[in-house]
């Protein structure tokens, strides 16, 4: 099932190849983010069983992604240094409606439509990457983050009507690919 509204252009992946240690730098921040986020709901909605299940795996789970992001960039000898991160996560976070059960609904298939195009962008980097090492490790990681992009659906479908996600999911999954239409200058994951 393809969520995205429009896929990556190749100047993306051009950039990212020429840039693959700041790639792998701000990667380490998007894995660590995502552990961040799915805490985040474990605060925010503790009475939402099903969810807080879910997550609570997911939390772990991105945070051993992130261990295994810097300990690749140990082996390529890359010093930590920290990025300044690209405007894709900050204007999606504006579409978030601040009102429930608005809020909840759009915080979801927001994480969704990120896991989906980390997916699709690890899968790229799978594909195209120089490093036979990092090939594997993206490859592995593209199967996790479509997973996440399923779980965050399924917990969309499990609170709210299927109209009401699909209906969200369309209108959001447009602005998520309009900010990806102009290429960050920066390389990033989400550039
Ligand atoms: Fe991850
Ligand atoms: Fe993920």
């Amino acid at each position: 099932m393809n969520l995205l509204h429009t896929p990556t252009q190749p100047a993306w992946l051009t950039q990212a190849l020429s840039h693959l240690d700041l790639i792998l730098l701000d990667h380490a921040q998007c894995e660590k983010k995502a552990a961040g986020t799915a805490m985040r709901y474990l605060f925010q909605y503790p009475n939402h069983q099903i969810l807080v299940e879910a997550l609570t795996t997911l939390a772990r789970e991105e945070l051993q992604h992130f261990q295994m992001v810097n300990r690749h960039l140990d082996r390529r000898g890359v010093v930590w240094k920290t990025l300044k991160p690209a405007p894709y996560g900050n204007y999606l976070k504006q579409a978030i409606r601040t009102q429930e059960p608005d809020r909840l609904l759009d915080s979801m298939l927001i994480s969704c439509l990120i896991e989906a195009r980390s997916h699709e962008r690890l899968e790229l980097l799978a594909k195209h990457c120089p490093d036979q090492e990092l090939q594997d490790f993206y490859a592995f990681l593209g199967i996790a983050e479509e997973r996440h992009k399923h779980l965050y659906l399924d917990l969309a479908y499990e609170y709210y009507a299927a109209a009401q996600v699909e209906q969200r999911l369309h209108e959001l999954s447009q602005k998520e690919s309009d900010i990806l239409q102009t290429l960050y200058p920066e390389p990033r994951v989400h550039s």
